[in-house]
């Protein structure tokens, strides 16, 4: 048996709909990604979603449309606090767009921003903080939101990895100013490739409409405050407004996102009873740190930290499961500022980010799915003792 980190949670009903996009020959965005987009918004209960072609796209149209809008527009040289956990496209778009990072050490307990060192981030330059839910774990957004209102900032939320989470009962990806999610293969849903940008601010949305499509008015609706349309139809049609991208999906993955999130709930209530195994497995080991769930997670994933008071060497277990066919990889991207790619970032360090490192060169995570895996759970659990 191998237990594998992801698998398709894909059914006859994705197939079908596929089948349909191929029937009807549109295969660019179109009729089936509106549906998608309009299904996402009803769900999580937002005013604006838009889709795009990834989580990453998500989130460099999320930056770029607030260096654009009217009031209190982001401005190269701005700061960003950021968590050192995360994946490179949180932080790609910021050090394009000439932002200056902030990072603060994570929570060894949820793997999330610790909130506690905020207002030492805060300087008179900071006008953003990145809210980032790790592996399906509700960061603690109700203190970030409560801190951006207090300081005026934008709070914005990379829920890429934490669909369908909760907390207090509200959907994660919705407190923030903007919200980005991925629907990449092994995330809570799958549509090939796939992401989604939610606000209730809609300006920002009508900058993101632009901008998902060569920064032209054609996506925006004609009563825009964006331009004002002009009767000329030969220019209008290719009309220029914003510095944009082509970062529109493909109409095979809206349609294929309309069946996915009809099955979000079950596929996600599948993956907490998993949950609920692995913390009966591993809640009393010292050894092993598993998350404290902060809310209700989504359970991208299993992450386990070896505890730095055991003397568990990772090398030793990772060579065991390896044998044992049970693959892993590092928690989300490690510590970021620990990668090659930071020397092109302005960034600062508030501290020494121990528990990002100790993440970064203690931890791991092994798979989670929409099907009950409790034995896979079980072989991980012999294996981990074996190799402790
Ligand atoms: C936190 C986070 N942000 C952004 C992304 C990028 O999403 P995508 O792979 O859809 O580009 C990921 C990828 O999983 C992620 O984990």
């Amino acid at each position: 048996m191998t237990y594998e980190l992801a698998s398709s949670s894909w059914g006859d009903e994705e197939i079908h709909a596929i089948r349909r996009v191929v029937a009807s020959g549109r295969f660019t965005m179109g009729e089936e990604v509106r549906r998608y987009e309009r299904a996402f918004a009803e769900k999580l209960g937002v005013r604006h979603a838009l889709m795009l072609s990834s989580g990453s796209a998500a989130n460099l149209v999320g930056v770029a449309a607030l260096f654009y809008r009217t009031k209190n527009p982001l401005e190269r040289g701005d700061e960003v606090i950021v968590p050192a956990i995360s994946w490179a496209t949180t932080y790609s778009p910021l050090q394009q767009y000439g932002l200056r990072l902030i990072f603060l050490d994570i929570d060894l307990g949820t793997l999330n921003m610790d909130v506690s060192r905020l207002e030492e981030a805060l300087t008179s330059r900071t006008r953003m903080v990145v809210g980032v839910s790790i592996l399906g774990n509700p960061a603690e957004l109700d203190v970030l939101r409560d801190f951006c209102d207090r300081h005026g900032l934008i709070l914005f939320e990379d829920n890429c990895e934490s669909m369908g989470a909760r907390l207090n009962g509200r959907y994660t990806g919705t407190f923030g100013d903007l919200g980005t999610f991925s629907s990449f293969f092994s995330h809570q849903i799958a549509t090939i490739e796939g992401g989604m940008l939610v606000t209730e601010d809609t300006e920002l949305y009508h900058l993101a409409l632009s901008m998902r499509a060569h920064g032209w008015t054609r996506d925006l609706p004609a009563d825009s405050p964006l331009f004002e349309r002009r009767a000329d139809d030969f220019f209008e049609a290719y009309r220029f407004i914003l510095p944009g991208y082509n970062a529109r999906p493909l109409e095979l993955s809206g349609a294929v996102g309309i069946e996915q999130l009809s099955k979000l709930d079950r596929m996600i209530a599948v993956r907490r009873t998993n949950a609920d195994h692995f913390k009966d497995l591993f809640a009393d080991d010292p050894r092993f740190m598993i998350p404290r769930e902060n809310g209700e997670s989504s359970w991208f994933s299993f992450p386990i930290v070896l505890s730095p008071d055991a003397s568990v060497d990772r090398t030793q277990v990772m060579a065991e499961m390896r044998s044992a066919n049970i693959e892993f990889r590092i928690v989300t991207g490690g510590c970021f500022p620990r990668h090659d790619v930071i020397r092109h970032f302005d960034y600062e360090i508030l501290g020494d980010l121990a528990n990002a490192n100790i993440v970064h060169d203690r931890g791991f995570f092994v798979g989670n799915h929409p099907r009950d895996i409790r034995g896979e759970l079980d072989h991980l659990r012999v294996v981990l003792d074996r190799a402790a």
